[in-house]
Order: C-alpha cells, then structure tokens, then sequence
C-alpha cells in the first residue's frame, strides 16, 4: 500500500515551501500526514512540485482550498474546477475542504476570508454552493468554520446555529477549526464548549488548530503566526473527546519557526489526542 492509499489520522503538519527542504529531509514519524493547497500546485512545477511529490511518497495527503468560498454567489471557474477536480484525484485524498465565508466580488479576489451573515439566506446561498462544488469535484466535501473580526446583527443565528444548518441543508461535513471557535468565542463572548456541544460529532471530518495573536486591547487575531496557546490546546481536548478519532492539523503559516519547535507542538498535540481517546473510551477527564 502507498503512502496516498492509507487514511489520515492522528497530527499532520501543512506542507509549506519555507520548512519543506528540511521537513522532507527528516520526515519525522510524528507527523502522521500532511496538507497542501491545491492553488499551490495547479499548473505550476518545479520545487513545488517536486516536494508535494515527496511528501506523497512519505504521507498520506489531505487538501485545503482557498479560492472557493461558500458564500460567494458568483459561478464556479468551470475549468479550475475541472483542474481541481484532477488534482484531488491525483493525490488521492480522502476529502476536500473550503471555508465557511466569503472571499471574492465582481470578479476580483478579496484575498480575505469575510464572514458571512449568519442568516438563513446566506445558509442557503453557501448550501447551494456547497452542493455545486462537491459535485464538481465528485468527492466528500467539508466547510470550515472561520475566524471573523465584525459583530453580527441580533437578528440572525448564532454561528453554532449557522454552520449547524448549512450542515443539515447540504447533508455535508465540516472541517472544526478549534482555534477560529476559540478566538470568535473570546472576542464575541461565547462559550466555545458550547459551540462544539452544538457540532454533530459524525460530520466533522477533521480539526485544524493554530496560534494567534493577542493585541494590546485584547482583541484575539487569527494569524497563524504564533504557537498554539494553552486555552486552545485543552478546547481541542475536549472537541475531540466530542468528536472522536479525526485528523487534526497543527496549522503554522507565518514567521514558522525551526522544525523541532513545530515538532515539539506536534507532540504535544499527540498526547492530548491520545488522552482524549482513551478518555472516550474510559470516561475519564481530559488533561491537556
Ligand atoms: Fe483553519
């Protein structure tokens, strides 16, 4: 069996140019996968692809878009579609994944991710979308939850609510980003246990967490930037105690430090994830 053909579990790593080199080199045991970004790959060579070819030999792969957002209302890129479709195939991964937002305008990338309205128009506008690039791609397909800087109205659902009902309208799966709830929850107010009380445990397919920043007037930023902070550490105990054995990236795209510190992450992530599965099965307290 290849590396592409075996299922993704435990801790993985995203594959970024900056620590590829190194990364590929040492192709330590404890990261059990990797995830890339098809834009970073499509139509394009060289280094690039030659390091995704690596990888491929070593890790199962798991891919992650940018460029596809669910609340957008304009038509799919029939062809991109069809060149992702291709490259999905090709590194044979289980599922793909897009965020729960909106990115782009009359015809120009906004190279952000917006937040969506959290009402049912725009469900039903990113259900609808949803549904169209699933069957473009012809493959499981999961949203992401995001991080979002904007109050919402007090006339729409809560983001539990919303990404619950884009999840009942599209029959889909979801890609729990523990550090976007964390964030949202601490600078909107929320119990973040409680939004992951409100996630069907059989959908989510897989978690991503991160670090963020913390500016000097409190408000959390998702930057992807720093390393994982000890309040997200135990929500992703806990959502995984919830959720069971699903893959969990440690997402890490800015100022990356040296492997081993990302390493030294990835170990930590594999004692919480180890705990959490052992604890689902004992029903003993998680520990991070
Ligand atoms: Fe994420």
């Amino acid at each position: 069996m290849s590396a592409n053909e075996k299922k993704a579990e435990g801790i993985g790593l995203g594959l970024r140019v900056d620590m590829a080199a190194r990364f590929l080199d040492e192709a330590p045991e404890s990261v059990r996968w990797v995830e890339v970004h098809p834009e970073n790959y499509i139509g394009r060579g060289g280094l690039y692809r030659s390091y995704l070819d690596r990888a491929r030999e070593r890790w199962p792969v798991l891919t992650h878009g940018l460029s596809t957002c669910l609340g957008d209302t304009e038509a799919l890129d029939t062809e991109y579609m069809g060149q992702l479709r291709g490259f999905l195939g090709e590194v044979g991964t289980g599922w793909h994944s897009e965020h729960l937002c909106f990115g782009s305008g009359a015809g120009a990338a906004l190279h952000d991710l917006l937040p969506l309205p959290f009402t049912d128009e725009a469900a039903r506008t990113a259900a609808d979308r949803f549904g169209r690039v699933r069957d473009a791609i012809d493959l499981e397909f999961a949203f992401e939850n995001v991080s979002y800087y904007a109050p919402q109205g007090d006339d729409g659902l809560d983001e539990a609510r919303f990404c619950a009902e884009v999840l009942e309208r599209t029959g889909g799966k979801m890609l729990l980003d523990v550090n976007n709830v964390y964030v949202n929850s601490r600078n909107f107010g929320f119990d973040p246990r409680a939004f992951i009380d409100l996630v069907p445990p059989d959908r989510v397919v897989q978690m991503h967490v991160a670090g963020h920043f913390v500016r000097d007037d409190g408000l959390r930023i998702d930057t992807h930037g720093e390393p994982v902070c000890d309040d997200v550490y135990e929500l992703l105990g806990y959502a995984l105690r919830h959720v069971g054995p699903v893959p969990v990236l440690l997402e890490r795209d800015n100022d990356i430090p040296p492997l081993e510190d990302l390493l030294a992450e990835v170990e930590r992530l594999t004692r919480i994830y180890d705990d959490a599965m052992r604890a689902r099965e004992t029903g003993a307290e998680v520990h991070p």
